[in-house]
C-alpha cells in the first residue's frame, strides 16, 4: 500500500511587500536582497488574519482538486511554526472551520521542515491503512515572529499555506520520506522566546527571528546535497530519472546548488522565491500546486520535495505524481 497525492491548494495573502517597501523600513536594497536571496516580493497576512485563515483556504482548495468533501477527511496533519494559539493546535482549529468531527487533527513543529514533517508521518497513517483521506497542510505567518529591525532577517520571509490531500493507491505513490533533525545547531537559527521561557523577551520588544545566515547556508547546502543522494538511494531510483526538484525556497542560491548536484537544469526546478520569499513550512506546498496548476507538473512524472529549516531539521519526499 502507498500514499498517493490526489490534489493540491495552496493561498497567498492579499498584502504585497517589495523590496522597495523594504528598503524604507531598514537600511537595504533592491539590488543586494535580489542578488543574494531571489527575493523581489513577499505576501504578508493582514492584522487579524492568521495562520489558520491561511491554511483554510489551501485546504479547501486542495480538497476541491482532489475532489472530496470535508466529510471524507479521517486525518488532518499540520505543519506550521507560527501556531494561533498555543492550543488548540491548529490541526484542530482547521478540522472546527471545515466541520470535520472526531478524526485526529494535530500541528506538527519543526520550522522550516514542519510540512516534510507532517507528509512523512500523514503518509505513514495512510501506508499502514489507518487513514484513507488525509489532510496534510503547511501554513505559516512567519513575519509575526521577524524583527522588523533586522535588516538581516527581515528581508527574507513571507506568509502563505499549501495543502495537499494523500489518498491510499496499490501504486506509488510516494515512494518513500526521509526526515532528520540535529539538535546541535539550535544556536544558528532561532526564535529566542516561547511558552516555558515565560516570553520575557517578547515583552521587552527583543524578541524575533535571529540566523547566523552565512553558517546556515553553509550546513543547508552541505544538508540538502546528502539528502537529496540519500533519498534517491534508499528508492532505487536514479537523479537522470527526476523530472522535477521541488525545494524550499529559503535562497535562490541554495536551490541552484542542490540542482547541479541533480544535474538538473534550473528549467526543472519549480522556483517561488521572487514572488513569495521564504514561506517556511508553507514554502514546498505553496511550490508543488504553483506548479501543478500552471501545468508544468504533470501525472505521472517523479517529483523530488525538500526542505531544510530550524533545529536543524531536514526532510524529503521522492513521489510519483
Ligand atoms: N541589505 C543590505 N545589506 C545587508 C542586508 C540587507 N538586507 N543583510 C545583511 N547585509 C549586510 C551585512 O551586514 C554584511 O555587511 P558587512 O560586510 O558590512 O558586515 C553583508 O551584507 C554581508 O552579510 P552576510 O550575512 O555575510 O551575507 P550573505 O551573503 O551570507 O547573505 C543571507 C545573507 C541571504 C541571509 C544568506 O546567508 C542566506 O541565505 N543564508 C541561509 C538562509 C536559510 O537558508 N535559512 C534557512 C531556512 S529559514 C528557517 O528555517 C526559518
Amino acid at each position: 500500500m502507498y500514499s498517493t497525492i490526489a490534489g493540491t491548494g495552496s493561498y497567498l495573502p492579499e498584502k504585497i511587500l517589495t523590496n522597495a517597501d523594504l528598503e524604507k523600513l531598514v537600511d537595504t536594497n533592491d539590488e543586494w536582497i535580489r542578488s543574494r536571496t531571489g527575493i523581489e516580493r513577499r505576501h504578508i497576512a493582514s492584522e487579524g488574519e492568521t495562520t489558520t485563515d491561511l491554511a483554510e483556504h489551501a485546504a479547501r482548495r486542495a480538497m476541491q482538486a482532489a475532489g472530496v468533501a470535508p466529510g471524507d477527511i479521517d486525518l488532518i496533519c499540520v505543519g506550521t511554526t507560527t501556531p494561533d494559539l498555543v492550543f488548540p493546535n491548529v490541526g484542530s482549529l482547521l478540522q472546527d472551520r471545515l466541520g470535520i468531527h472526531g478524526c485526529p487533527a494535530f500541528s506538527m513543529e519543526a520550522a522550516c521542515t514542519s510540512f516534510m514533517y507532517a507528509l512523512g508521518v500523514a503518509d505513514k497513517f495512510v501506508r499502514l491503512g489507518d487513514a484513507k483521506c488525509a489532510l496534510v497542510v503547511g501554513a505559516e505567518t512567519l513575519t509575526r515572529i521577524v524583527d522588523w529591525k533586522d535588516r538581516g532577517t527581515c528581508v527574507l520571509f513571507g506568509d502563505g499555506a499549501g495543502a495537499v490531500i494523500l489518498k491510499p493507491s496499490a501504486e506509488p505513490g510516494i515512494l518513500c520520506t526521509r526526515l532528520h533533525s540535529d539538535g546541535r545547531y539550535k544556536d544558528l537559527l532561532l526564535y529566542p522566546d516561547g511558552v516555558s521561557k515565560g516570553f520575557a523577551l517578547v515583552r521587552e520588544g527583543k524578541a524575533g527571528v535571529q540566523m547566523k545566515g552565512n553558517e546556515v547556508y553553509k550546513v543547508a547546502v552541505n544538508t540538502l546535497g546528502g539528502l537529496v543522494t540519500e533519498t534517491l538511494q534508499a528508492c532505487g531510483i536514479g537523479k537522470e530519472q527526476l523530472d522535477w526538484l521541488v525545494p524550499h525556497q529559503a535562497n535562490i542560491r541554495i536551490i541552484e546548488a542542490i540542482a547541479k548536484r541533480l544535474d538538473m537544469p534550473m528549467e526543472r526546478v519549480i522556483v517561488t522565491i521572487a514572488e513569495q520569499g521564504n514561506t517556511s513550512a508553507a514554502s514546498v506546498p505553496l511550490a508543488l500546486d504553483t506548479a501543478v496548476r500552471d501545468g508544468r507538473i504533470r501525472r505521472g512524472q517523479l517529483l523530488l520535495l525538500e526542505a531544510f529549516g530550524g533545529g536543524f531539521t531536514w526532510g524529503s519526499a521522492l513521489v510519483r505524481y
